[in-house]
Protein backbone atom coordinates (compact mmCIF):
# COMPACT_ATOMS: atom_id res chain seq x y z
CA UNK A 1 0.00 0.00 0.00
CA UNK A 2 1.15 3.50 -0.83
CA UNK A 3 -0.35 6.90 0.07
CA UNK A 4 0.39 10.05 -1.70
CA UNK A 5 0.63 11.82 1.07
CA UNK A 6 2.53 15.33 1.33
CA UNK A 7 4.69 16.49 4.19
CA UNK A 8 7.30 15.52 6.49
CA UNK A 9 7.12 12.98 9.36
CA UNK A 10 9.79 14.25 11.97
CA UNK A 11 10.99 11.76 14.62
CA UNK A 12 12.06 12.59 18.10
CA UNK A 13 12.03 9.70 20.13
CA UNK A 14 10.68 7.16 17.90
CA UNK A 15 12.28 3.82 16.71
CA UNK A 16 13.66 4.67 13.39
CA UNK A 17 12.32 1.20 11.71
CA UNK A 18 9.13 2.13 12.81
CA UNK A 19 9.50 5.89 11.26
CA UNK A 20 10.62 4.22 8.12
CA UNK A 21 7.84 2.03 7.46
CA UNK A 22 5.36 4.54 8.15
CA UNK A 23 7.49 7.28 5.65
CA UNK A 24 7.30 4.18 3.12
CA UNK A 25 3.33 3.61 3.44
CA UNK A 26 3.10 7.42 2.88
CA UNK A 27 5.61 8.25 0.49
CA UNK A 28 7.08 11.22 2.42
CA UNK A 29 10.87 12.16 3.50
CA UNK A 30 11.71 11.34 7.24
CA UNK A 31 13.76 13.32 8.74
CA UNK A 32 15.13 13.51 12.57
CA UNK A 33 14.71 16.13 15.07
CA UNK A 34 18.25 16.41 17.04
CA UNK A 35 18.15 17.22 20.97
CA UNK A 36 21.46 18.38 22.92
CA UNK A 37 21.11 18.48 26.41
CA UNK A 38 23.26 20.50 28.27
CA UNK A 39 25.14 20.55 31.64
CA UNK A 40 22.76 21.61 33.62
CA UNK A 41 20.24 19.40 32.12
CA UNK A 42 18.23 22.40 29.96
CA UNK A 43 17.65 21.44 26.14
CA UNK A 44 18.71 22.74 22.90
CA UNK A 45 16.14 21.07 19.93
CA UNK A 46 17.97 21.78 16.63
CA UNK A 47 16.33 20.58 13.05
CA UNK A 48 18.90 20.54 9.95
CA UNK A 49 15.86 20.55 7.22
CA UNK A 50 13.43 23.12 5.91
CA UNK A 51 10.45 22.92 7.07
CA UNK A 52 8.52 26.41 5.30
CA UNK A 53 4.88 25.43 4.56
CA UNK A 54 5.03 21.85 5.38
CA UNK A 55 2.97 19.76 7.23
CA UNK A 56 4.74 17.92 9.91
CA UNK A 57 3.68 15.03 11.60
CA UNK A 58 5.83 14.62 14.98
CA UNK A 59 6.42 11.04 15.49
CA UNK A 60 7.64 10.22 18.95
CA UNK A 61 7.36 7.39 21.43
CA UNK A 62 6.82 8.98 25.26
CA UNK A 63 5.98 6.25 27.66
CA UNK A 64 7.98 7.50 30.59
CA UNK A 65 6.66 11.11 29.38
CA UNK A 66 8.11 12.91 32.17
CA UNK A 67 11.55 13.54 31.01
CA UNK A 68 10.08 13.64 27.15
CA UNK A 69 7.31 15.83 27.01
CA UNK A 70 8.91 19.45 27.22
CA UNK A 71 11.93 18.66 24.50
CA UNK A 72 8.70 17.46 22.55
CA UNK A 73 6.77 20.77 23.03
CA UNK A 74 9.94 22.68 22.40
CA UNK A 75 10.32 21.14 19.11
CA UNK A 76 7.05 21.85 18.00
CA UNK A 77 7.42 25.57 19.23
CA UNK A 78 11.06 25.53 17.32
CA UNK A 79 9.44 23.85 13.97
CA UNK A 80 6.32 26.55 14.14
CA UNK A 81 8.97 29.44 14.42
CA UNK A 82 10.22 27.92 11.18
CA UNK A 83 7.40 28.07 9.38
CA UNK A 84 5.47 25.03 9.25
CA UNK A 85 2.30 24.68 8.08
CA UNK A 86 0.84 22.24 10.71
CA UNK A 87 2.02 20.37 13.32
CA UNK A 88 0.44 17.11 14.10
CA UNK A 89 2.22 14.92 16.81
CA UNK A 90 1.96 11.16 16.43
CA UNK A 91 2.13 9.09 19.18
CA UNK A 92 1.74 5.41 18.93
CA UNK A 93 1.02 4.99 22.80
CA UNK A 94 -1.02 8.08 24.39
CA UNK A 95 0.36 8.50 28.05
CA UNK A 96 -1.67 9.63 30.99
CA UNK A 97 -4.77 8.17 30.20
CA UNK A 98 -5.08 5.66 33.10
CA UNK A 99 -5.85 8.64 35.51
CA UNK A 100 -9.34 9.41 34.18
CA UNK A 101 -10.79 10.57 37.56
CA UNK A 102 -10.04 11.69 41.08
CA UNK A 103 -9.39 7.94 42.61
CA UNK A 104 -8.63 9.39 46.30
CA UNK A 105 -9.42 13.02 47.40
CA UNK A 106 -7.20 15.70 46.59
CA UNK A 107 -6.02 13.74 43.52
CA UNK A 108 -5.10 15.58 39.92
CA UNK A 109 -6.85 13.93 37.22
CA UNK A 110 -3.32 13.87 34.69
CA UNK A 111 -5.48 13.02 31.81
CA UNK A 112 -7.19 16.61 31.36
CA UNK A 113 -3.92 18.19 32.05
CA UNK A 114 -1.78 16.37 29.66
CA UNK A 115 -4.32 16.63 26.73
CA UNK A 116 -4.70 19.90 27.59
CA UNK A 117 -0.84 20.59 27.18
CA UNK A 118 -0.85 18.47 23.96
CA UNK A 119 -3.61 20.78 22.76
CA UNK A 120 -1.75 23.88 23.19
CA UNK A 121 1.22 22.68 21.08
CA UNK A 122 -0.09 20.50 18.50
CA UNK A 123 -2.44 21.11 15.87
CA UNK A 124 -3.72 17.51 15.68
CA UNK A 125 -3.44 14.18 17.43
CA UNK A 126 -2.71 10.27 16.04
CA UNK A 127 -3.08 7.49 18.44
CA UNK A 128 -3.62 4.06 18.86
CA UNK A 129 -5.90 2.27 21.34
CA UNK A 130 -5.68 5.43 24.20
CA UNK A 131 -6.93 3.91 27.42
CA UNK A 132 -10.00 5.19 26.79
CA UNK A 133 -12.64 4.01 30.26
CA UNK A 134 -14.42 7.05 31.86
CA UNK A 135 -13.57 9.08 29.08
CA UNK A 136 -15.21 7.50 25.92
CA UNK A 137 -13.51 9.95 23.77
CA UNK A 138 -10.40 12.26 23.18
CA UNK A 139 -12.59 15.15 21.88
CA UNK A 140 -13.68 15.36 25.69
CA UNK A 141 -10.52 16.16 26.57
CA UNK A 142 -8.52 17.33 23.32
CA UNK A 143 -9.03 20.76 21.82
CA UNK A 144 -7.57 19.55 18.70
CA UNK A 145 -8.78 17.11 15.67
CA UNK A 146 -7.70 13.37 16.94
CA UNK A 147 -7.45 10.28 15.03
CA UNK A 148 -7.90 7.34 16.85
CA UNK A 149 -5.94 3.94 15.23
CA UNK A 150 -6.67 0.04 16.39
CA UNK A 151 -4.27 -2.48 16.58
CA UNK A 152 -7.14 -5.07 16.65
CA UNK A 153 -6.79 -6.09 12.55
CA UNK A 154 -3.11 -6.42 13.07
CA UNK A 155 -3.28 -8.56 15.99
CA UNK A 156 -6.21 -11.00 14.70
CA UNK A 157 -4.34 -11.03 11.55
CA UNK A 158 -1.20 -12.67 13.99
CA UNK A 159 -3.08 -14.41 15.86
CA UNK A 160 -4.61 -16.41 12.95
CA UNK A 161 -1.13 -17.29 11.32
CA UNK A 162 0.18 -18.57 14.64
CA UNK A 163 -2.23 -20.06 17.08
CA UNK A 164 -4.57 -22.99 16.89
CA UNK A 165 -8.05 -22.64 18.54
CA UNK A 166 -7.63 -19.43 20.72
CA UNK A 167 -9.79 -17.95 23.42
CA UNK A 168 -9.47 -14.66 23.96
CA UNK A 169 -9.66 -13.04 27.48
CA UNK A 170 -9.32 -9.64 28.78
CA UNK A 171 -8.03 -8.78 32.40
CA UNK A 172 -11.18 -7.07 32.84
CA UNK A 173 -14.07 -4.73 31.85
CA UNK A 174 -11.78 -2.21 30.39
CA UNK A 175 -10.00 -4.93 28.63
CA UNK A 176 -13.57 -5.64 26.82
CA UNK A 177 -13.22 -3.47 23.59
CA UNK A 178 -10.09 -4.34 22.64
CA UNK A 179 -10.68 -8.16 23.35
CA UNK A 180 -14.05 -7.91 21.05
CA UNK A 181 -12.99 -6.08 18.50
CA UNK A 182 -9.70 -8.44 17.67
CA UNK A 183 -12.46 -11.85 18.82
CA UNK A 184 -15.17 -10.31 16.26
CA UNK A 185 -12.51 -10.29 13.35
CA UNK A 186 -12.00 -14.20 13.17
CA UNK A 187 -15.26 -15.12 15.05
CA UNK A 188 -13.14 -16.40 17.70
CA UNK A 189 -14.56 -16.81 21.31
CA UNK A 190 -13.81 -14.18 24.19
CA UNK A 191 -14.23 -13.13 27.45
CA UNK A 192 -13.37 -10.56 29.75
CA UNK A 193 -12.63 -10.91 33.33
CA UNK A 194 -13.29 -8.71 36.46
CA UNK A 195 -10.34 -6.67 37.87
CA UNK A 196 -9.98 -4.93 41.33
CA UNK A 197 -7.03 -2.89 41.78
CA UNK A 198 -5.62 -2.72 45.26
CA UNK A 199 -2.89 -0.14 44.33
CA UNK A 200 0.10 0.75 41.79
CA UNK A 201 1.50 -3.15 42.11
CA UNK A 202 -1.67 -5.14 43.82
CA UNK A 203 -4.64 -6.26 41.47
CA UNK A 204 -6.84 -8.91 42.39
CA UNK A 205 -8.43 -11.03 39.41
CA UNK A 206 -12.33 -12.11 40.07
CA UNK A 207 -12.84 -16.11 39.84
CA UNK A 208 -14.76 -17.04 36.65
CA UNK A 209 -16.22 -20.26 35.55
CA UNK A 210 -14.73 -20.69 32.13
CA UNK A 211 -15.23 -24.67 31.55
CA UNK A 212 -16.69 -23.85 28.22
CA UNK A 213 -13.64 -23.26 26.63
CA UNK A 214 -10.95 -25.68 28.56
CA UNK A 215 -9.55 -27.13 25.14
CA UNK A 216 -8.94 -23.94 24.04
CA UNK A 217 -5.37 -22.27 23.58
CA UNK A 218 -5.55 -19.10 26.02
CA UNK A 219 -4.76 -15.81 24.52
CA UNK A 220 -4.39 -12.85 27.00
CA UNK A 221 -4.38 -9.47 25.44
CA UNK A 222 -4.51 -6.08 27.43
CA UNK A 223 -4.05 -2.68 25.80
CA UNK A 224 -1.18 -1.94 27.88
CA UNK A 225 1.53 -3.77 30.41
CA UNK A 226 3.28 -1.56 32.64
CA UNK A 227 4.05 -3.48 36.42
CA UNK A 228 2.75 -6.38 34.74
CA UNK A 229 0.50 -7.51 37.73
CA UNK A 230 -2.69 -7.29 35.96
CA UNK A 231 -1.40 -10.54 33.66
CA UNK A 232 0.55 -11.85 36.23
CA UNK A 233 -2.69 -12.02 38.35
CA UNK A 234 -4.74 -13.31 35.81
CA UNK A 235 -2.25 -16.29 34.81
CA UNK A 236 -2.17 -17.22 38.12
CA UNK A 237 -5.87 -17.32 37.84
CA UNK A 238 -6.11 -19.21 34.89
CA UNK A 239 -3.31 -22.09 36.07
CA UNK A 240 -6.08 -22.25 38.67
CA UNK A 241 -8.47 -23.09 36.27
CA UNK A 242 -6.52 -25.83 34.56
CA UNK A 243 -5.65 -23.87 32.02
CA UNK A 244 -1.84 -23.84 30.55
CA UNK A 245 0.32 -20.54 30.74
CA UNK A 246 -1.60 -17.57 28.33
CA UNK A 247 0.48 -16.40 25.26
CA UNK A 248 0.03 -12.64 26.08
CA UNK A 249 -0.32 -9.88 24.18
CA UNK A 250 -0.15 -6.22 24.89
CA UNK A 251 -0.53 -3.07 22.51
CA UNK A 252 1.78 -0.78 24.48
CA UNK A 253 4.24 -3.10 26.35
CA UNK A 254 5.45 -0.10 28.70
CA UNK A 255 7.50 -2.98 31.21
CA UNK A 256 8.08 -0.36 34.40
CA UNK A 257 10.41 -1.83 36.56
CA UNK A 258 11.79 -4.75 35.09
CA UNK A 259 7.84 -6.14 34.63
CA UNK A 260 8.95 -8.43 31.03
CA UNK A 261 11.47 -10.03 33.55
CA UNK A 262 8.51 -10.85 36.31
CA UNK A 263 6.22 -11.71 33.68
CA UNK A 264 7.97 -14.57 31.59
CA UNK A 265 7.84 -17.39 34.06
CA UNK A 266 3.76 -17.07 34.11
CA UNK A 267 3.51 -16.73 30.43
CA UNK A 268 3.85 -19.14 27.67
CA UNK A 269 4.85 -16.36 25.32
CA UNK A 270 4.62 -12.23 25.34
CA UNK A 271 4.29 -10.53 22.47
CA UNK A 272 3.59 -6.46 21.01
CA UNK A 273 2.97 -4.19 18.95
CA UNK A 274 5.74 -1.52 18.07
CA UNK A 275 4.00 0.67 19.29
CA UNK A 276 6.54 1.13 21.60
CA UNK A 277 10.31 -0.61 21.02
CA UNK A 278 10.90 -3.67 22.87
CA UNK A 279 12.35 -7.31 22.04
CA UNK A 280 8.50 -8.48 22.44
CA UNK A 281 7.01 -6.03 19.65
CA UNK A 282 5.94 -9.04 16.96
CA UNK A 283 3.10 -7.46 15.69
CA UNK A 284 3.33 -4.27 13.19
CA UNK A 285 1.02 -1.30 13.56
CA UNK A 286 2.63 1.01 10.88
CA UNK A 287 0.48 0.49 8.07
CA UNK A 288 -2.74 1.14 10.71
CA UNK A 289 -0.78 4.49 11.79
CA UNK A 290 -0.15 5.26 8.03
CA UNK A 291 -3.78 5.30 7.22
CA UNK A 292 -4.34 7.18 10.49
CA UNK A 293 -2.35 10.08 9.67
CA UNK A 294 -3.57 10.02 5.91
CA UNK A 295 -6.52 10.69 7.25
CA UNK A 296 -6.31 13.84 9.48
C1 LIG B 1 -5.84 -0.70 33.00
O1 LIG B 1 -6.98 -1.02 33.24
C2 LIG B 1 -5.12 -1.20 31.79
O2 LIG B 1 -6.02 -1.66 30.83
C3 LIG B 1 -4.11 -2.28 32.13
O3 LIG B 1 -4.79 -3.43 32.59
C4 LIG B 1 -3.18 -1.79 33.19
O4 LIG B 1 -2.68 -0.56 32.84
C5 LIG B 1 -2.04 -2.76 33.40
O5 LIG B 1 -1.23 -2.25 34.41
P1 LIG B 1 -0.21 -3.16 35.20
O6 LIG B 1 0.63 -3.86 34.17
O7 LIG B 1 0.57 -2.19 36.04
O8 LIG B 1 -1.01 -4.11 36.02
Amino acid sequence: MTLNQKGILANLYADEDLAQNICRYLNIPNQTILQHDFPDQETCIKTDWPCKDQDIYLLTSIEHPNKKILPLTFAAESLRQKGAKSITLVAPYLPYMRQDKAFHPGEGISAYYFAKLVSVFFDGLVTMDPHLHRIKNLSEIYTIPTNVVHAAPAIAAWIAQHIEAPLIIGPDSESEQWVKATANIQNLPFIALDKVRKGDESVEIQMKDLSLWENKTPILIDDIISSGHTIIETCKHLKILGFPSPIVIGIHGVFANNAYKKLKPYCKNIYTTNTILHESNKIDISESLAIGISKM
